[in-house]
């Protein structure tokens, strides 16, 4: 069995399945390597406009594999280079949105925060544990949760490591929205193929400037997408999207 599964649901779109029920998906190397492998091909195909990370029922990633790393000392967990690993799916240049039931825990919350979109189940459930079993996130819990949420609910999960529900999460401004339990999926395939049947080059800029503008001062942001803007009149999809909205027909994207 395939821990992690690549399959092409809807034109335009790719599902890609963490498949580790027996562990709560829990994110061992093999389905480091799996993750990291996936979304370095569907980077690359021209085919794939959208993205969509998912788990099963029960969890889409109830975190690092602790029975993996419970004895493991510093150096050993240093030349592990798990941060390799994780920098496909940072880097994705395409949007993912991640379709979260069940637990999104330590790693798990982690990777849905690499997800540019997070739809949540009503009964997922949200939490960086980490400090329960004496350590703290190493996958940009500490980084990326802050950002979303602000520090003072960040603090409260970090330190607590109590997990929070998909509406919490909502509230704060962790998800993008909360579907009951069983149409997270359709939801979310059906969200990336809408994005699918936008202009690539513009939702890529979007995404890249988005990412890179927060960690920017704003004027260099500002410029940023400015500069992104511009280039986008060079696009055929550009003179395509807004021919097509002078003429009153629906628009062709190739991507170009
Ligand atoms: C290894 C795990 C696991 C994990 C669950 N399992 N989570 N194995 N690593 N993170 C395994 C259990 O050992 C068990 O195996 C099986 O999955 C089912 O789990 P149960 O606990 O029996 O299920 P349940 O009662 O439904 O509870 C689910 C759970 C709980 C709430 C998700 O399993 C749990 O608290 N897991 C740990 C969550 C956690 O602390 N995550 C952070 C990890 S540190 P057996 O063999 O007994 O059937 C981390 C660091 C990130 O993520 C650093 C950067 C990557």
């Amino acid at each position: 069995m395939e821990v992690v599964v690549v399959e092409r649901p809807r034109e335009g779109v790719a599902l890609v399945r963490i498949n580790r029920p027996e562990a709560r998906n829990a994110l061992n190397g093999e389905v480091r390597q799996g993750l990291a492998g996936a979304f370095t091909d569907l980077a690359r195909d021209p085919e794939v406009r959208a993205i969509v990370l998912t788990g099963n029922e029960e969890a889409f990633a109830a975190g690092a594999d602790i029975k993996a790393m419970a004895e493991a000392g510093a150096v050993e967990m240093m030349l592990r280079e798990a941060h390799r690993l994780w920098a496909p799916i940072a880097a994705c240049p395409k949007p993912v949105i991640a379709a979260v039931n069940g637990y999104a825990l330590g790693g798990g919350c982690e990777l849905a925060m690499h997800a540019d979109i997070i739809i949540a189940g009503e009964g997922a459930q949200f939490g960086q544990p980490e400090i329960r079993v004496g350590i703290m996130p190493g996958a940009g819990g500490t980084q990326r949760l802050t950002r979303a949420v602000g520090k003072f609910k960040a603090m409260m999960m970090l330190l607590t490591g109590k997990p929070i529900s998909a509406r919490e999460a909502d509230a704060m401004g962790l998800v993008s929205s909360v579907v009951p339990d069983g149409e997270v999926l359709e939801t979310a395939l059906t969200l990336a193929e809408t994005i699918a049947g936008m202009p690539p080059l513009a939702a890529r800029q979007i995404k890249e400037v988005v990412l890179a503008g927060a960690d920017a001062p704003l004027e260099a942001a500002l410029m940023l997408e400015r500069k992104a803007f511009q280039l986008l009149f060079d696009s055929e999809d550009q003179k395509e999207g807004m021919r097509a909205f002078i003429e009153k027909r629906r628009p062709a994207y190739q991507g170009r």
